[in-house]
């Protein structure tokens, strides 16, 4: 668990920022390209809900628009007792960018969970299907 614990710590910090107004559910989550980079983001809400940005797409946008192509971890912090897994969103978008990346769902208690894409969303649909 120890090589996930700088990425835990970005997810927290970043958790810190979140703009959680209308569900007070504030998310962090860190992203690790392959060469080494941790990229953090928070949820951002708005007053239509709907245009709401999962804490992992923040991350994961601002990887991507830095020019980072590969990925091989992202970690999610709630202060909930039962940890957080990404959402259907963020499922597929984790699929496409990062493929089968362990997700570390962690909480502001220490808990800490380690699961892998592929057993979060067994039978995903991707540029390999079209
Ligand atoms: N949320 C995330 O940012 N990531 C997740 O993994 C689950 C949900 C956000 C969206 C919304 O701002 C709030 O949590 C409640 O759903």
């Amino acid at each position: 668990m120890s090589d996930y614990n700088a990425l835990i710590a970005v997810a927290k910090q970043a958790r810190e920022n979140a703009h959680a107004n209308f569900s007070n559910f504030k998310v962090g989550a860190a992203l690790r390209s392959a060469s080494g980079k941790i990229f953090g983001g928070c949820n951002v809400e708005n007053a239509t809900y709907g245009l709401t940005v999962c804490a992992e797409r923040i991350a994961i946008f601002k990887a991507i628009s830095e020019g980072e192509r590969r990925f091989d971890a992202i970690a999610v912090v709630t202060d909930t007792d039962a940890l957080t897994p990404p959402c259907g969103a963020c499922r597929q978008l984790i699929w496409e960018f990062c493929g089968d990346v362990p997700v570390v769902m962690a909480n502001l208690k220490g808990a800490i969970e380690v699961l892998r894409m592929r057993e979060l969303f067994p039978k995903p649909f991707d540029s390999s299907n079209l």
